[in-house]
């Protein structure tokens, strides 16, 4: 026997998508992101940041080799992180405010690759500044941001011409 809907639950249902988020429309609707999606975007966030610390110690005339090298550091940490971050149905044709492109699920090996770089890159980075010579290191922190760029290129939506 079928239970008629609770006036109450109906209300609620109403009072909910009387909401910007429910409302019809022709713009995209974008869905509350899930946990994982905030966590990566953090995650790049502080990628960006630590990378931003690198470049502006090599502006500096005496760099501090030391910063650098925890930058690197902590880049490399967060390189091999990438990969677990990336659920399906994750990607910018599922209504979420996300820069993942649907290339991520279409191409997880070479996407895999593409942070196993950064990986690499940054660790490089973190044995030379050990050594404390500006110039290789300046060279190396250019490489690192071509693995940014590298998968940037394929597997990162941007609206904005680079
Ligand atoms: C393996 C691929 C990959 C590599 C390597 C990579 N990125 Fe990204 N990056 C992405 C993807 C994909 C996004 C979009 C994530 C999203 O919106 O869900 C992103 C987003 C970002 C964002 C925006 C984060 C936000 O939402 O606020 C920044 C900043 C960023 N990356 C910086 C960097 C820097 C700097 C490097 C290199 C040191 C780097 N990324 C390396 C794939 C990569």
């Amino acid at each position: 026997m079928s239970r008629l809907p609770a006036p109450r639950l109906l209300l609620s249902a109403m009072l909910v998508c009387g909401l910007a988020a429910c409302s019809g429309g022709d713009s995209a609707p974008t869905k509350e992101p899930p946990p994982i999606i905030k966590e990566r975007q953090a995650n790049f966030k502080a990628i960006g940041g630590a990378f931003k610390a690198v470049r502006g110690e090599l502006e500096s005339d005496a760099p501090d080799f030391a910063l650098i090298a925890a930058k690197a550091n902590d880049i490399n940490a967060r390189a091999q992180q990438i990969p677990n971050h990336f659920p399906a149905l994750t990607s910018t044709e599922d209504d979420y405010d996300t820069e993942a492109l649907p290339a991520i699920w279409k191409k997880p090996e070479e996407f895999k690759a593409a942070a196993a770089k950064l990986a690499d890159e940054s660790a490089k980075l973190a044995t030379l500044a050990g050594g404390g010579d500006k110039e290789a290191v300046g060279a190396q922190a250019m490489a690192m941001g071509g693995a940014c760029k590298g998968c940037h290129d394929q597997f990162r939506f941007d609206d904005e011409k680079k």
